[in-house]
């Protein structure tokens, strides 16, 4: 257990700090680990927080757990971890899904994608009865602000950029199902509007804006590493 002293550093240190950043994912990673049962259909997102959370369902060793991952990247290491995955298809409806976020704002409303898996990590989400979103203090903010990051088809990228203008590809990513990976760099005012108009945008295939329904509860830790649980507005919070 940490000393006091050691606690009372980690509640000063400035959330700049890498290495608290580091620690609080893994806080919020550890709690939603604690919610998987025996049994379950689990949804793997992707990203440095979902990283802490697949040695934690690991080393519960839970039996008859099914996973979906939303990444190769996530594929191979919860493979590493003698995690059992199937595809989405084979599996079905899911139990619960748990992801990272870019941004959370205090409505709920998130942005996600930073590493250009939101595409899959928004079918996962809504794919999964329960979807639990762990982040480190620094991703809840006040207002939610660009880059909004998009998934595009190819044919016609440039003709589809320009009608999203501003927006700026980013260098030769692909998404794992060949889309480009851009970034939508305008203000987001309203997300539900914003989310609106990038959908019933030709040539967009998803955004990485997710809407408050689509999530059961956010796991955010804090200095302290305490976690603290917001209800989402889908049910399961
Ligand atoms: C990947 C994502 C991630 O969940 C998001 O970028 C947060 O990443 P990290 O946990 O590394 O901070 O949406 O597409």
């Amino acid at each position: 257990m940490a000393s006091s002293r050691a606690t009372a550093r980690q509640r000063q240190s400035p959330l700049s700090d890498d290495a608290t950043i580091a620690a609080q994912k893994r806080a919020a990673a550890r709690a939603a680990a604690e919610l998987i049962e025996d049994g379950m259909r689990v949804g793997l997102g992707t990203g440095s927080t979902v990283a802490h959370l697949l040695p934690a369902i690991a080393e519960r060793a839970l039996k008859g757990l099914r996973c979906v991952a939303t990444s190769p990247a996530t594929e191979r290491a919860a493979r590493a971890l003698g995690l059992k995955l199937e595809t989405l298809d084979e599996v079905g409806e899911l139990d619960v899904a748990i992801d990272g976020a870019d941004q959370i704002d205090a409505s709920g409303w998130l942005i996600k994608g930073g590493g250009g898996a939101h595409t899959r990590e928004k079918i996962v989400a809504v794919s999964a009865r329960r979807f639990v979103v762990i982040a480190s203090a620094n991703k809840a903010v006040s207002e939610l602000r660009p880059p909004v990051p998009l998934e595009l088809v190819e044919f016609g990228v440039h003709d589809t950029l320009s009608r999203l203008d501003p927006a700026r590809p980013r260098d030769v990513e692909r998404s794992p199902d060949g889309g480009v990976i851009a970034d939508y760099m305008g203000a987001v005012g309203d997300p539900g509007e914003l989310a609106e108009r990038l959908s019933a945008t030709p040539g967009v295939v998803e955004h990485g804006l997710f809407a408050p329904e689509l999530v059961s509860l956010i796991l955010i830790a804090g200095d302290g590493l305490e976690v603290e649980r917001r209800a989402g507005g889908k049910p399961g919070g």
